[in-house]
């Protein structure tokens, strides 16, 4: 029997990201850095096989991971991603196969890649108007994604998780449009704090706002409880408006930063296994590809250089811009 994962800081790490492309159908300004070089770019790294990934995730199983979330860039640019999703759900343990999408390709796929045994989806969603959306992503159709949401919800992707990454004087008047959502559709609109990275457009500082004026919003539209429960294991905390049937759910990475729950680590579409989101640290998984007892070692190790809880999160404003990590956002999946 396998010794299952456990860091320095005795988190145990029992939830896995995949990246599988760094390619993105849309480009949004607070993720991209390049505003004339629109849709799909070439991606300059190899990226892995469907056996890769394969390999990849059942050492992560035997290792005590049993959800593994996959990501992008946008993930459904890739033309294998349904053989992905079928190898990895295939896995015996494995028992939450999830995806993050800007959900363009939903319309398309949502029943195949339900069919290949993804459980649920969550869509980044950052405005609900029309030319706002199209502002935010460079030229992105709100209703593509709209009906994107609709079809995830058809093929029974639920629940459909939306991520808005709250943008100051971008989308901030749209926060009780987002919570009223909520209301009558069983959706989980997610706030989440922006956070400072490599190869964003603009200054970070600029746009962040601190998820209290959502609390003080949602307040103000209906009496709000805390729901308790784990939600699929990620660092959202999640309230119901009374009466409503969705739910709000708060990501605070800087002002209220989760590290000391922190249960997951990342592999990115060029075969690096990342111990920290903040951290620069990456274990290369390639060499070890084909053979599982090195492929386990490389995880035992990316487990040790986990960063200390207590200073990995940019978690103090003045530090924040300094924390910037060399990768980009859409270079690592979120
Ligand atoms: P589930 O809870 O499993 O549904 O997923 P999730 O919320 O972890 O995944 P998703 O890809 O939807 O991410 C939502 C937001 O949370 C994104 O902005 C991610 O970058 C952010 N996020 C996810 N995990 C971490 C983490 O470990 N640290 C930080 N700082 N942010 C994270
Ligand atoms: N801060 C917070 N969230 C971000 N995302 C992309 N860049 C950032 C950032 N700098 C979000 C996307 C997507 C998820 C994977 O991460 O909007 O919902
Ligand atoms: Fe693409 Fe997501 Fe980045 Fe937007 S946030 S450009 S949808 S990877």
């Amino acid at each position: 029997m396998t010794k299952k994962l456990v860091d320095s800081y005795g988190r145990s790490i029992n939830y896995l990201r995949l990246s599988v492309t760094d390619k993105c159908n849309l480009n949004c300004f607070y993720c991209r850095s390049d505003p004339g070089r629109c849709t799909v770019e070439n991606t300059e790294d190899e990226e892995l096989t469907v056996e890769d990934y394969r390999q990849i995730s059942e050492v992560a199983v035997a290792l005590g991971i049993s959800r593994i979330r996959l990501t992008g860039g946008e993930p459904l640019l890739r033309a294998d991603i349904v053989e992905i999703v079928n190898a990895i759900a295939s896995i015996k343990g494995m028992n939450d196969v999830s995806l993050t999408t800007n959900g363009i390709l939903l319309e398309k796929m949502s029943q195949e890649l339900s069919a290949a045994g993804l459980k649920r989806v969550n869509i980044s969603l950052d405005s609900l108007d029309e030319s706002n959306f199209r502002h935010i992503t460079q030229g992105g159709r709100l209703r593509s994604t709209l009906t994107g949401i609709e079809c995830a919800l058809s093929a029974g992707l639920g629940p459909v998780k939306l991520n808005v990454v709250l943008l100051k004087g971008i989308n901030d008047h749209e926060i009780e449009k987002f919570i009223r959502l909520t209301i009558d559709r069983d959706l989980h609109v997610r706030f989440i704090e922006y956070m400072p990275t490599a190869g964003q457009q603009g200054k970070w500082s600029n746009y962040f706002l601190d998820l209290n004026r959502v609390m003080e919003i949602a307040r103000s539209v209906a009496p709000l409880q805390e729901v308790q429960g784990e939600h699929g294991g990620g660092p959202a905390r999640y309230y119901t408006l009374q009466g409503a049937v969705g739910k709000i759910g708060l990501i605070s990475p800087l002002s209220r930063h989760f590290c000391a729950r922190c249960n997951r680590l990342r592999v990115t579409s060029d075969g690096k296994l990342k111990p920290c989101l903040f951290s620069d640290a990456e274990v290369d998984l390639r060499p070890a590809l084909g053979d599982k007892k090195q492929l386990e070692l490389k995880f035992r190790e990316a487990a040790v250089l986990r960063t200390d809880p207590l200073i990995a999160a940019c978690n103090s404003g003045d530090r924040s811009e300094q924390c910037i990590a060399k990768r980009p956002m859409f270079k690592i999946g979120g």
